[in-house]
Formats: C-alpha cells, structure tokens, sequence
C-alpha cells in the first residue's frame, strides 16, 4: 500500500521522506492555509522533494476554469496530480486534463456512485474521506469496502486513495481492504509505531544491560 501525506508542512514530509515513508503529497486549500504559504511556492517545494504525485486542488468550481488552473498547476512540475472536487463540473475537468496526459485526484468522494463516475471521467486517484462519513454516523471504512469491490467488478485503473484518516486503524482496516493508497496526517502515519508491550519490553532489556554492564561500542 502507498503512503501518502497529507500536509503542506515541508520540514514534516522531508522527515517522513527521508524513512522513505513518503510515496506521495495531498494537499487541500486548508491545508494551504494552514502553511501561511503561497500555493504555488508550497507546491513546487513539495514536488522538488517527492518523487511521487503531489495532489494540488483547483479553487474554482466550473470546468472551464478548474481546467484552465490544472493546466497550470501541471506547469509546476511532472508529479503534480491536479485535484478537483467530485462535481459534474469536476468530472468534466477530470475528463479534459485525464485525456491531456494529466493524473487527477478527484475529491470530497462519499459515495460509491460518485467513484464509479469519476472512474469513467478518467480520474488517476478518488479519494472518499473516511473520518467525515465516520463524523455523521455512518462507515467510511465500508464505502471503501465498496468502492474495491465495485472497481474490482470491472477492472477500473483508477486507484483508490483513503482519505479524512484520523486513526492508525483506518490506516489498517485500509490495508485490509485493499485501498491502493492512504493519505493521513504525518502524526498519524508517526503513531503506527506506538504498542505499549514494545515500550514495557524495551524497558525489560534497559533495565538488564544496565544492571548486567552490557556494552557493545
Ligand atoms: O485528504 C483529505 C483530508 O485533508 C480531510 O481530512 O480530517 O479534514 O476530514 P479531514
């Protein structure tokens, strides 16, 4: 499974980069507001850093304009995937920039219709946000569910990115699944190292090479 970030935050993906933890970067206009950065400086520091596809989300809302943007946003490096919301004029964005050459993330999925279309449109990603369904009661973890089953059905390429991750168990249930890519926050990528019985046994040994006088170097 691929792992994505999903952040604007750069010192936060070189460090994950660095593990090579890093197969790609999602951002979203919060969080470009949440960098205090301009979106094109922001983005095209991402892309010199990651190898793999850099979401970067139009701000329109009608096709001809949200192309218009993608078309520039793709002018900021190879591995940009141009993002656009899952709205007929999205769709038809998604369509034209996917018939250019272009990868497209189509997002704000929440519906297993929705993904069906934007797999027809061409989309490279759709990204179904699974903490915002969780948020109102429902499963976000069954529209992934569904949305495999259903591209599975008919062999659609377009790759299936969890997103709205909020736990390390969505991460899991994710993999389980069969989701192609997940996109979380760096804190909860970092937090799939934590289990309380790797601290009390690391503590266990501690204690015995200090009390044993153990020393390699
Ligand atoms: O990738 C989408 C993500 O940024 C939304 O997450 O937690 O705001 O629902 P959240």
């Amino acid at each position: 499974m691929k792992f994505f970030v999903d952040t604007a935050d750069v010192p936060a993906i070189a460090e994950l980069n660095d593990l090579g933890m890093v197969d790609g970067v999602t951002t979203n206009p919060s969080l470009i507001k949440k960098s205090g950065r301009d979106i094109l400086e922001v983005t095209k520091e991402i892309c010199d850093l990651v190898d793999g596809p850099v979401s970067a989300e139009v701000t329109a809302t009608d096709a001809e304009t949200m192309i218009a943007e993608g078309r520039k946003l793709v002018e900021i490096a190879e591995n940009i995937a141009v993002k656009v919301p899952l709205t007929w004029d999205g769709l038809k964005a998604c369509k034209a920039l996917s018939d250019d050459g272009h990868m497209v993330n189509v997002t704000l999925c929440f519906s297993a219709n929705q993904a069906l279309l934007a797999a027809k449109a061409g989309a490279t990603f759709i990204s179904p946000f699974i903490g915002r369904l969780d948020d109102i009661n429902l499963d976000g973890l069954d529209l992934i569910a569904d949305i495999r089953t259903i591209y599975d059905n008919y062999g659609y390429e377009t790759e299936i990115l969890a997103a709205s991750i909020r736990t390390v168990n969505h991460i899991s249930e994710c993999a389980k699944i069969g989701a192609d890519v997940i996109t979380a926050p760096p804190a909860v990528i970092q937090s799939m190292v934590k289990h309380p019985l790797t601290d009390k046994g690391l503590d266990a040994f501690l204690a015995d090479i200090k009390s044993a006088g153990i020393s390699i170097l």
